[in-house]
């Protein structure tokens, strides 16, 4: 991380930076637009398609429909808006789709992030982009940033091929992986939590896996450190998960008996008798110490998230 030579002046002057966001209209990126606007700062959100983004805060809040799979709409955006912070929040972020449909993942989150890095290097723009935990083996738990990486499937090879080309990228850049992110979706996917609940609401059976591990993100922690990154100028890659440990099995469940919904419509899988397209790795969760160390992140606990999903 860089030291801010002029203190709190000159972390006002960054705090006045023009950030693109792409993905806005995705579950993280609406939350993270809205975030950023509460917090004053200007921001360029796009996505590829029109904006479904619904909030007052219209002061210092421009969208642009870009599809950034084609590299003269990202030129033109970019030459137009000359964002000095990138946020690149969109992907094909479904590992079963990523699965399926191979060459279109590889265009979306491999050359889309390229054409990116490209327009950002010509204004020299810091460039923050979102990976995953998919990037690891699922051998051990608790990865942290430094840890080999080793993808089990299509998602996680192709997150990882864009991190491999923002690591060459020559300005400022900072990777942030992040973990099963929940939380109330306001656009964008779905999560476990809020799929829990349809099903057994509608008395369907839900099979839900009890060989992984993961630490759950709520949703608004990771845009918190997100922030905390951009406030601190940060660079390099941090892990942004939460702090329990938990199998998707255990979220599930919790979320039953929250919601007072019948537990017994959860059926626990392994990879041994349900399969996916995509193979998800076993034993991930993300160690968050140099997160906490350096940018002040300290997650709410499941408990705590649950809670905001069902009542915020
Ligand atoms: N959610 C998780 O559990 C999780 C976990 C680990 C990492 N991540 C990472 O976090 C980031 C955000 O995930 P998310 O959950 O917010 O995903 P999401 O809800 O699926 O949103 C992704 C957004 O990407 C946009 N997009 C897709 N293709 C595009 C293209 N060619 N051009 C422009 N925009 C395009 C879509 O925009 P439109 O809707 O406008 O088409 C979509 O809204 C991703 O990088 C993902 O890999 C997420």
């Amino acid at each position: 991380m860089k030291a801010l030579p002029f203190g709190g002046a000159f972390l006002s002057y960054f705090w006045q930076m023009k950030i693109l966001v792409t993905g806005a209209n995705g579950f993280v990126g609406n939350y993270l637009v809205r975030q950023l606007l509460q917090n004053g700062q200007p921001v360029v959100a796009t996505s590829k398609g029109d904006c479904r983004l619904e909030f007052d805060l219209k002061d210092n809040f421009e969208y642009v429909s870009l599809d950034f799979t084609d590299i003269e709409q990202v030129k033109k955006v970019f030459k137009e808006h000359r964002p000095q912070m990138v946020v690149h929040a969109g992907a094909m972020g479904r590992p079963d789709e990523c699965e399926e449909k191979r060459e279109l993942a590889f265009k979306i989150n491999v050359t889309g992030t390229e054409n990116l890095l490209h327009a950002a290097a010509s204004l020299h723009s810091h460039f923050i982009f979102l990976s995953t935990d998919f990037v690891f083996a699922g051998d051990k738990l608790m990865y942290k940033e430094e840890d080999k990486t080793g993808p089990v499937n299509y998602y996680g090879t192709t997150k990882l091929l864009a991190e491999e080309q923002v690591l060459q990228y020559p300005f400022d850049k900072t990777i942030i992986r992040t973990i099963l992110v929940y939380g109330k979706p306001l656009t964008g996917r779905n999560n476990i939590l809020t799929i829990v609940k349809e099903k057994l609401e509608n008395g369907e059976t839900y099979h839900v896996y009890d060989d992984q591990v993961r630490t759950p993100t709520y949703v608004e922690d990771l845009c918190a450190g997100i922030i905390a990154s951009i406030e601190k100028r940060a660079t390099g890659i941090f892990h942004i998960g939460g702090k329990d440990v938990l199998t998707p099995f255990d979220m599930a469940y919790k979320v039953a008996e929250y919601l007072k919904l019948d537990k017994s419509l959860l059926r626990k899988v392994t990879r041994e008798n349900f399969s996916q397209p995509a193979l998800r790795p076993l034993l991930t969760g993300l160690d968050i110490s140099k997160a906490r160390n350096e940018l002040g992140f300290n997650p709410i606990s499941f408990e705590e998230g649950l809670k905001k999903t069902f009542h915020c």
